[in-house]
């Protein structure tokens, strides 16, 4: 059969191959609350606002792709983990999901401290006013001028990862007169139910001091005994995209475990134990995350209970999340190019985008939803695989999903919960240009990170 026998695709579950879809849903102008940003909603004409704002004028006005990031939902969400956890508790975001300045200046303002995990993330934080004391600095490999950086400016504290690095901190902070607060994290042996390549409590992977076999023990040993170190701290993180609260228990128990043998044998209580970030989010109508009042009530008393038993003063918690607080509250906004139907199988719609803005699908097998935004259609479902620009056929942003059959070049379609890990892992492949992120707040549309130019690209080339 010719490929091009049928320019509207493959339509009904009569004609469905495998995939990980479910049944095409009643209604593909409906907008789920629970994946998208929450002032995103489809206006009378058909043409879907955030903000306020068109996305039709977006399109025109910053041009496609773009990251389309819901400011007074990211600031809600940012306010809701804080109000969650109190005043006993604190909030790293985790910067790595997206930063960027205006975002640094939103959690300033809303209370929350910073995870910061390179010299690159750590200037973004300092240049937009984070108050050092409020930074947490992270990474399995920080540089000996990362880390001397970290300190001079003064961080509420460094995570160490190695006993290689505890000397190194150390070191740098007795050379600089003075004594850093750390953390040790510590690998709790758990396996988080995530994709392998985003667990990271497990031994058998590059994270941490593993608890099993007393290294954990050892390495508070050698922290307690340097003097340019104040270690204030145990830091546990799981793994990322979680749903079951039963790893963050079982951390909870063998990290407070530690703090009860760290008390019986040098008579210290530390004050304090990270339980890191890692809680999922809805990428699909399949997923059902918690709210933040939950997890911190979970895990409060989890933390509380083990203190307990072991009869400890219940240490500070605190948390790291960064893809809950900014994964749903931004989309991907794209043109569709090309429509190409393959009979039986499915309809490739190509978009100005794909890999390079979007690698967790092909990184992750992860799922995406997408949904035509710049009108409505009353046309049937198609299974639909939205696809990039790129030169790899693994170039893939939504690998099955169901898109109205009229769907035609020159129409949007919108791709959510971006927000996390999209933008923050950009690359230029093909040389193809990084899209902006444009922050809408109440009718208000601002590019708070450009859009990368063939100039930008030039001028690093240099030879
Ligand atoms: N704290 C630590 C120490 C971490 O390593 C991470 C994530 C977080 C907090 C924040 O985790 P979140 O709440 O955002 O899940 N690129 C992957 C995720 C890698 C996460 C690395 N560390 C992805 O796109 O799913």
């Amino acid at each position: 059969m010719s490929r091009s026998a049928h320019p509207a695709g493959p339509r009904h579950a009569d004609v469905l191959p495998e995939g990980h879809y479910s049944a095409p849903p009643a209604d593909l102008n409906a907008l789920d609350q629970k994946v998208w940003a929450q002032t995103v909603s489809r206006g009378d004409d058909g043409v879907v606002t955030v903000g306020g704002i068109p996305v039709s004028r977006l399109a025109e006005e910053f041009g496609t792709p773009a990251y389309v990031l819901d400011e007074a939902d990211f600031r809600s969400r940012a306010r809701a983990w804080r109000t969650a956890f109190g005043p006993d508790a604190d909030v790293f975001y985790a910067g790595k999901a997206f930063l960027s300045r205006a975002v640094v200046r939103w959690l300033n303002e809303e209370g929350l401290n910073l995870d910061v995990c390179s010299g690159g993330e750590l200037a973004t934080a300092l240049s937009a006013g984070m108050p050092a004391e409020r930074i947490a600095f992270h990474g399995n490999n920080k540089s000996v001028a990362e880390i001397t950086r970290a300190v001079e400016a003064g961080v509420g504290r460094i995570v160490l990862d190695s006993f290689q690095e505890i000397v190194r901190v150390a070191h740098v902070a007795q050379s600089l007169g003075k004594r850093q607060k750390v953390q040790i994290r510590i690998t709790v042996g758990v396996e988080a139910h995530t994709h392998e390549f985003i667990a990271t409590a497990h031994e058998d992977q590059k994270f941490g001091i593993p608890l099993a076999g007393g290294q954990a023990a050892e390495a508070v040993r050698r922290a307690l005994q340097l003097d340019g170190l104040e270690l204030i701290g145990i830091h546990s993180h799981i793994g990322s995209q979680i749903f079951d609260m039963s790893g963050f228990e079982v951390a909870a128990h063998r990290v407070v475990g530690l703090l009860k043998d760290i008390r019986d044998e040098h008579g210290v209580e530390l004050p304090e134990i990270d339980l890191g970030g890692g809680l999922g989010i809805a990428y699909t109508s399949d997923d059902d995350p918690r709210e933040p009042h939950e997890i911190a009530k979970a895990l409060t008393e989890i933390v509380t209970r083990e203190c307990e038993a072991a009869r400890l003063r219940t240490p500070r918690i605190s948390v790291e999340p960064g893809r809950a607080i900014v994964g749903p509250t931004a989309f991907t906004l794209y043109e569709v190019g090309t429509v190409k139907p393959l009979d039986g199988l499915r309809t490739y719609v190509s978009v100005d985008g794909g890999m390079s803005d979007n690698i967790r699908t092909a990184l992750y097998d992860a799922e995406y939803s997408v949904a035509l935004v710049s009108r409505a259609s009353d046309a049937e479902p198609m299974l639909a695989r939205v696809v990039g620009k790129h030169c790899e056929s693994g170039d893939i942003v939504v690998k099955d999903a169901f898109l109205p059959s009229d769907l035609a070049p020159g129409d949007l379609i919108a791709v959510p919960a971006t927000g996390a890990y999209c933008r923050s892992m950009a690359s230029n492949y093909n040389h193809v240009l990084r899209p902006p992120v444009v922050a809408v707040r109440d009718g208000e549309a601002r590019v708070i990170v450009r859009r990368e130019t063939e100039e930008d690209l030039l001028r690093l080339d240099v030879g």
